[in-house]
């Protein structure tokens, strides 16, 4: 899951962040010491920040950017020198709203950022998280608090870092600063700092961050809770498939924490539901638009969060749409054959769903339905209740998108399509063959 968390200069983002990464055991990303660290190298090498040619060099080809934990304390390095207390400095703070604020320079380091973030539960903090970043997280954050409470508090770290050094002037200064630079980041024209429609908003102004953490906790076990009427069909499905069929699932430790596409093969009806049983997540779907003119199975499809797509060419808010559920942290479910198997066997898969894998770029994970068939072939009204037949669900290793990123663009789709063809076929192998030993 991500949780973003949007707020001015000294609002304490990065403290809140800091405790509520400890207390659920996740990661944090400091996406302000990203545009620290851009700035610093801008200065280093000399470029100037309106020559935007000189600087896209520097980001392709001179900038390499890590983030490594000593100790709890995250250190952070541009081609490999520590520059984690530089990138505090004075002269980086005053000049990193100048360089925030070119487009080129959001647009290169916001992949990256989502990149961070891919396969992983993990609170990401800073100006546009929650509005162009991750706009589908589950949870969102916007602090505010009173200008002069974010300068005395500034000026409370300053005081701590620096006891011999204390003037009046220091206190106007901070509060100078931070007036300034909430003027540029909120009036600039590319992703300004502003709260995200869907974001709660927490004015720390009279809270101490251990309130504001506290809070932040209850919204995230409100918005963790799965949708009622998704519960709903998930519970009565595992109950269904357990009582009627021995429904056993296989390779749950393949499922990767965060984004993925699930690709299923499709035999029956029930696939939505095996799958939906098998996770314990809330998911997505993708369905046939002409499924959700169909009594019945359109409430229970859209209880399970199905988006149309309507095989036409012109699918591109579906499009849009997954990438901003992926971006979110959260799964899809596509049925790459794009309508159920006659014989019960793996099929070829549609190039279309391999367009949309690519261009999302995201981690695959194969999964693979064995029995329903028997139970609901094409052309019964009915799934067969009782007998001897038994579903299985079994998930394959996850396939990174890495894997065909060396390979040239027009090669590309079938070579995705091939190879969750294979892992499918292999998983079907594995449980003709009485799922015995390893998986494939
Ligand atoms: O949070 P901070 O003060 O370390 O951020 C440094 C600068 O980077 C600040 O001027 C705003 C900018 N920033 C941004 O534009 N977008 C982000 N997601 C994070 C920071």
């Amino acid at each position: 899951m991500i949780i973003t968390i949007d707020g001015p200069a000294g609002v304490g983002k990065s403290t809140v962040a800091k405790m509520l990464a400890k207390k659920l055991n996740i990661a944090y990303f400091d996406t302000g010491a990203m545009y620290r660290a851009i700035t610093y190298a801008i200065i280093k090498y000399k470029i100037d920040i309106e020559n935007e040619l000189a600087v896209l060099e520097l980001l392709k080809n001179n900038f390499q950017y890590e983030i490594k934990e000593k100790n709890g304390l995250k250190l952070y390095f541009v081609n490999g020198e520590d520059v984690t207390e530089t990138i505090r400095s004075n002269y980086i703070t005053e000049a990193v709203s100048l360089v925030s604020a070119k487009a080129y320079v959001r647009q290169n380091l916001v992949p990256i950022q989502r990149k961070f973030a891919e396969d992983k539960d993990m609170i990401c903090e800073g100006r546009d998280m929650g509005t162009v970043v991750f706009p589908n997280a589950k949870v969102k954050i916007y602090l505010t608090a009173k200008v002069t409470v974010r300068a005395t508090r500034r000026f409370n770290e300053f005081v701590e870092k620096n006891p011999q050094n204390i003037t009046t002037l220091d206190k106007h200064q901070i509060l100078l600063d931070i007036q300034n630079r909430d003027e540029k980041d909120t009036k600039r024209k590319v992703s300004p700092l502003r709260k995200a429609k869907d974001a709660y908003h927490i004015d720390t102004s009279k809270l101490a961050a251990e309130m504001v953490v506290k809070k932040i906790l209850k919204i995230i076990k409100k918005q963790k809770r799965i949708k009622f009427s998704y519960r709903v069909v998930s519970f009565l499905s595992k109950i269904f498939l357990k009582t009627f069929y021995k429904y056993q699932v296989y390779g749950k430790e393949n499922l990767i924490k965060g984004a993925a596409i699930i690709t299923s093969n499709h035999v029956s009806f029930l696939d939505p539901a095996i799958i939906t049983a098998s996770i314990d997540e809330e998911l997505h779907f993708l369905a046939k638009e002409s499924l959700f003119k169909v009594p019945f199975f359109k409430i229970i499809i859209k209880a399970l969060n199905a988006h149309p797509i309507s095989g036409k060419e012109s699918n591109i808010q579906t499009i849009k749409k997954v990438k901003d559920i992926l971006r979110s942290g959260q799964k899809v479910v596509l049925f790459p054959e794009g309508t159920r198997s006659y014989d019960g066997k793996v099929n070829k898969l549609l190039p279309g769903v391999g367009f949309l894998i690519n261009l999302t770029k995201c981690t695959i994970i194969p999964a693979y339905i064995h029995g329903a068939h028997e139970v609901w072939e094409r052309g019964r009204k009915f799934p067969k209740l009782f007998g001897k037949n038994k579903i299985s669900c079994t998930f394959g290793k996850p396939i990174r998108h890495e894997e065909f990123e060396k390979i040239a663009k027009n090669e590309r789709i079938p070579l995705i399509l091939n190879r969750i063809e294979t892992e499918l076929k292999k998983l079907e192998t594995w449980t003709e063959n009485g799922c015995k030993g390893n998986l494939p």
